[in-house]
């Protein structure tokens, strides 16, 4: 399917030609961006960033993407800041948003409210992570990173850690991973952050095929080693956070007791104590490349979907 007008809500829309597309489109933009040499592909065009959600590092890639092809934005970063504060409906504020922009990126801690936005309005609508199950972008950026330091997706081992049933970004990059041809998929949480039966009934499918494995176990087998952090703020009940916090910790010993030489550790960030900062010095270390990444990354994205000449 063609890229141009399209809305960017569940990465299962999209096909393995389109992310190949879109990998090529980011491969120049970051050429561009290394050469100071940035095509105004965008001037002219307003881009609204809903994020209805805290975010730190999606809505500045998004912002930094935007800007640097030349368009203008609109940000609006807190429920406080909006008249969602004053009773407004989400569905009104999207409404609004959509009379005067070209595109909408919504982040949003309900399922579904990118898909409502998207069926609400004209303009394209970009999803920049709702609830715990969609965040399309990030799961481009993190295959587009791996593209980046392996020069493949396909032929690789792939170790997902931690919080797996609330991480929105792991499902989106299992989805994602079920259209290339990884040679195994490897999953290791504690027992009560597993993935979620749907999701992973979806994805067997899809014909991925995934493995539980101990940490130690993945680690010595993976070349991709994809650490989140607990996701607290989606837990339905404190008391189940409690349980779990700290349970898994991602050190430069363990790296170094138990993976490849050649391993990489991606992280969507932000961080807290998974992944301790002893591995920021270290040959795996790749998750400031990942987070660089997702500025050309988004200019790709916008790009195609604004129907520029990517
Ligand atoms: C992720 C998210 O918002 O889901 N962050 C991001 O977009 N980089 C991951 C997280 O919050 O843990």
């Amino acid at each position: 399917m063609p890229w141009q007008g399209r809305d960017v809500v569940d990465i299962r829309d999209f096909s393995r030609e389109d992310l190949e597309i879109l990998f090529e489109a980011a491969d120049r933009m970051l050429d561009e961006l290394e050469s100071g040499n940035v095509k105004k592909r965008l001037e002219g065009k307003l881009i609204s960033l809903a994020f209805f959600e805290p975010s730190t590092r999606t809505r500045t890639s998004f912002e930094a993407a935007a800007k640097r092809l030349g368009a203008e934005t609109i940000v609006f970063t807190a429920e406080e800041a909006m008249s969602v504060a004053k009773g407004e409906s989400f569905a009104d504020t999207i409404r609004m948003l959509d009379s005067y922009s070209d595109l909408i990126v919504v982040r949003h801690r309900y399922e579904g409210a990118a898909l409502l936005a998207a069926e609400i309005a004209r303009a394209p609508v970009i999803n920049g992570g709702d609830g715990r199950q969609h965040h399309p972008t990030q799961a481009m950026l993190d295959l587009y990173t791996v593209r980046r330091l392996f020069s493949t997706i396909d032929g690789l081992n792939y170790l997902i850690l931690g919080d797996l049933r609330y991480s929105r970004t792991v499902s989106s990059l299992l989805y994602a991973l079920s259209l290339f041809r990884p040679v195994s998929v490897m999953l290791s949480s504690p027992s009560e952050l597993r993935l979620r039966d749907e999701v992973r009934a979806d994805l067997e499918a899809r014909g991925l095929k995934l493995r539980e494995v101990s940490i130690e176990e993945g680690l010595r087998e993976a070349d991709v080693i994809y650490v989140t952090r607990i996701q607290r703020e989606r837990f339905p009940d404190p008391s189940e956070y409690e349980k779990v916090k700290g349970s898994y910790k991602v050190t430069r010993k363990l790296l170094e007791t138990y993976a490849k030489r050649s391993a990489k550790v991606l992280h969507p960030l932000p961080r807290v104590d998974e992944l301790t900062p002893d591995v920021d010095g270290t040959e795996f270390q790749a998750y400031f490349l990942q987070a660089r990444l997702g500025v050309p990354l988004r200019m790709a994205l916008l790009t195609l979907v604004l129907g520029g000449d990517a």
